[in-house]
């Protein structure tokens, strides 16, 4: 029997289109052809970024403010599966894909439909992965799997490494010395492995069991800092984009959000989380693993 399949995304460099091309090969190979949709901004954000132009969009990330987007056109008016890829800006939706998610006409595809969620992020997914599951879960979509790849390397490694991706649009080793960012070419050939596993949850229209057999196959990355960090980062992340959205000189508190982001990176984290592990975490392991249950499942 005939699938309808739609795999609707954004990306600036490529990669998520890449990861998306991967997981779907198995659908391909089985006579399910997949409309591939790739959104674009009215005003697109251009690719490489500048520093500046980079932080002006930490509030509206943060605060959910959609941009217009250019329409697009959809072959069918209902599907059996929609894969949904969006990336993470500053512990958000990026701009595009939140406004994907306010889309009227996109909300209404959504209802009672089988969606699969897919990240290449950093390796900070999960406030944002949270926000794109409300949305889905408001519009009555039904959330059937889940997908974060990060680039594995340790945390400040990657925070350098994506700047260099990022300012000069170039997925190469930095300086020659740092290695390469983003998600690495085998995770993301790996995808085509989640997409098998999908497969005949399409086929017989049952997706019970999905998550728990991606999970299995380390479809999700999960690191405790990470989750520690982002924790905490969420309210104070809101706190400046509310703050910085209500200035005039915006560009003056985006330079201080910069300094702080470093400072709260480079020093802050590590002795929250020297803290952390002395004083709080050992005698929290029930609450722990109820959090990382919540952002590793779906519901
Ligand atoms: C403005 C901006 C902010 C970002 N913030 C985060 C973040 O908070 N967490 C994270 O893991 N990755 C972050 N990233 C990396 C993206 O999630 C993504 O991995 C990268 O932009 C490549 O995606 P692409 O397919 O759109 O090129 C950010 C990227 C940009 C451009």
């Amino acid at each position: 029997m005939d699938k309808k399949v739609l795999a609707i995304y954004y990306s600036q460099s490529g990669q998520l289109g890449e990861i998306i091309e991967y997981f779907i090969k198995p659908f391909e190979r089985a006579g399910f052809p997949v409309e591939k949709v790739r959104i674009t901004p009215v005003t697109d954000y251009p690719f490489p970024w500048t520093g500046e132009r980079f932080f002006r969009v930490m509030p509206d990330c943060v605060l959910s403010v959609p941009t217009a987007l250019q329409s697009f056109t959809l072959k069918e008016s209902s599907y059996d599966l929609i894969i949904l890829g969006y990336q993470a800006w500053f512990l958000s939706p990026s701009i595009p894909s939140n406004s994907l998610l306010q889309n009227e006409r996109f909300r209404g595809l959504l209802k009672d439909t089988p969606v699969i969620t897919i990240t290449g992020a950093r390796n900070m997914w999960m406030n944002a992965f949270d926000r794109v599951r409300q949305a889905l879960l408001g519009a009555g979509a039904k959330l059937v799997g889940n997908i974060a790849l990060v680039d594995r390397h340790p945390n400040p490694i990657s925070f350098i490494t994506i700047f260099h991706w990022m300012m000069h649009g170039r997925k190469d080793k930095y300086l020659n010395i740092f290695p390469v960012p983003g998600v690495a070419a085998a995770d993301i050939a790996h995808t085509e492995r989640f997409g098998a596993l999908a497969l005949p949850c399409l086929r017989h229209n049952d997706w019970s069991g999905l998550q728990r057999e991606l999970l299995k196959q380390g479809a999700v990355a999960y690191k405790y800092k990470l989750m520690f960090i982002e924790a905490r980062a969420r309210g104070i992340f809101l706190a400046w984009a509310k703050f910085i959205s209500a200035r005039r000189k915006k560009r003056t508190w985006l330079a201080a959000f910069k300094y702080y982001l470093l400072i709260a990176l480079f020093l802050g984290a590590p002795v929250l989380l020297a803290v952390d592990a002395l004083f709080i975490k050992p005698f929290s392991t029930k609450r722990i693993k109820a959090k990382k249950q919540y952002y590793l499942e779906l519901h």
